[in-house]
């Protein structure tokens, strides 16, 4: 799945920090239907830094349906169904290691899922579905992801080039003792949504990657209040990744700037 593609066309998935997209000139908003139910709002498809590109509110439009409420296969069944072959999921982490210190963006290469009880796949034993056991050996698109590397070093951004997403089921944050177990385990951000969010867009041969967003130290990591960095750190992330997604975007869809 990480050959270049003739037509992409993009779909960003925007979580905490960024559920509407400010620069996105809607010109139509589908409201799709799926055998697994509605996906968390419409499909948004506008123009954006001279491209044209879909956006789905992962939590829902008034950011209510919490992580392991949402219905990751009704959302990537309806992106696929409108025609989408590359998406760049926005996921806001808590850091672990030094790579994703408050504010820090990187593009994990990674992870580890600790979710349970989703609904993580499409491959289950119903009519029409081959059993298929996908490869997760690169769980998020290397092309993809490379372009998010390049558009965030042509923006002078520091940016972390890889790193491994610990994926918690939430909503509740982590404890201490569960932090420093990620961080034993070889984890450097945890996040609540990249599973099964990738294997399922991997399950239907999208092209997944992941801009992560740190906005706090996990739980134990940093001094006083989580919540507090997370209002701290957030916009100064968010801004970060509009500034990767204008340049990331046209290279994606072959647009010369
Ligand atoms: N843990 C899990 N998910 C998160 C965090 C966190 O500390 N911060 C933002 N998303």
């Amino acid at each position: 799945m990480s050959e270049p593609r003739n037509n992409p066309r993009i779909a960003v998935i925007g979580g905490t920090g960024m559920n509407q997209w400010p620069g996105l000139e809607i010109d139509q908003r589908i409201q799709a239907t799926t055998p697994y139910g509605p996906p968390s709002a419409p499909l948004l498809f506008g123009r954006v830094y001279g491209v044209r590109a879909c956006f789905l509110a992962r939590h829902g439009e008034g950011h209510k349906i919490p992580p392991h409420r949402i219905n990751y296969r009704a959302n990537l069944w309806a992106l696929r169904e409108a025609g989408i072959t590359d998406i760049i999921a926005i996921a806001a982490v808590g850091g672990i290691t030094h790579w994703y210190p408050p504010a820090a963006v990187g593009v994990p290469d990674d992870a580890i899922d600790y979710t349970s009880g989703r609904e993580h796949t499409y491959s289950d034993g119903g009519d029409g579905w081959e059993l298929h056991h996908v490869e997760m050996n690169e769980p998020y698109s290397a092309r993809l992801r490379k372009h998010l590397i390049d558009a965030a070093r042509t923006s002078n951004l520091d940016v972390a080039e890889r790193g491994v997403m610990g994926v918690t089921q939430g909503p509740r944050l982590e404890t201490p003792a569960e932090i420093r177990r990620l961080q034993h385990e070889g984890c450097d951000m945890v996040g609540m949504t990249s599973f099964p969010e990738a294997p399922l867009a991997r399950e239907l041969g999208l092209d997944y990657a992941c801009l992560a967003v740190s906005v706090n130290w996990g739980a134990g990591i940093g001094e006083g209040g989580i919540h507090a960095e997370i209002e701290k750190s957030v916009e100064q992330g968010m801004s970060k990744v509009r500034m990767i997604l204008s340049r990331a975007l046209p290279a994606i869809v072959g647009v010369r700037a």
